[in-house]
């Protein structure tokens, strides 16, 4: 089995390799990155200055990249990881979310996502819906779903141990990837 070496994702891509996976990456989630659904997340608030379309790209490009090293599926991982916190609402409006946002939220974006997708695979569901395991109302039970709880992770924790600024993001992403 191959490993995981965490410490890769806080470190910039050279400019060769990342236009290389940007491209493949765009193959997978190109066209979904121009929808009015995801796009609309640009204007939620995730991580204070960081938007929701931010984190989720970030997400999206890391679940990819785990699933590339470790020989999953892909487009699943880039697919779900896009679309993993679509909930599509202000995190602190309560007249949109009155229950648990941590436990909440997950199925508010899974909702989205069916609509926006309606081919998402099981396991691009499951990804959606556990991204939030340990704080979830059921386990990721495929590659897909640990790449993006993985993913998201490792995402939040750069985005909040860099105080929140998008600049990191940035430096950590391909140019071609849109942030
Ligand atoms: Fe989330
Ligand atoms: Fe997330």
């Amino acid at each position: 089995m191959n490993r995981l070496n965490l410490s890769v994702f806080a470190r910039p891509l050279s400019k060769k390799r990342g236009a290389e996976l940007a491209a493949e990456w765009l193959e997978y989630v190109g066209h979904l990155l121009i929808t009015p659904e995801v796009m609309s997340m640009g204007q939620y608030d995730h991580h204070f200055a960081i938007s929701c379309y931010q984190h989720s790209v970030f997400v999206s490009f890391t679940a990819f990249r785990i699933a590339r090293r470790m020989g999953w599926d892909t487009r699943a991982a880039a697919r779900s990881g896009l679309l993993h916190d679509l909930y599509l609402y202000q995190p602190y409006d309560q007249s949109c979310h009155p229950g648990n946002q941590c436990l909440d939220h997950p199925l508010f974006a899974l909702m989205n996502a069916r609509a926006l997708c309606p081919d998402l695979t099981d396991g691009e569901q499951n990804a959606i819906a556990t991204h939030m395991w340990p704080l979830a109302r059921h386990m990721p039970r495929c590659a897909t779903a640990v790449a993006v709880t993985l993913a998201d992770k490792i995402c939040a924790s750069i985005e909040l141990l860099s105080r929140c600024r998008v600049g990191v993001i940035r430096r950590l992403l391909p140019a071609a990837v849109p942030v």
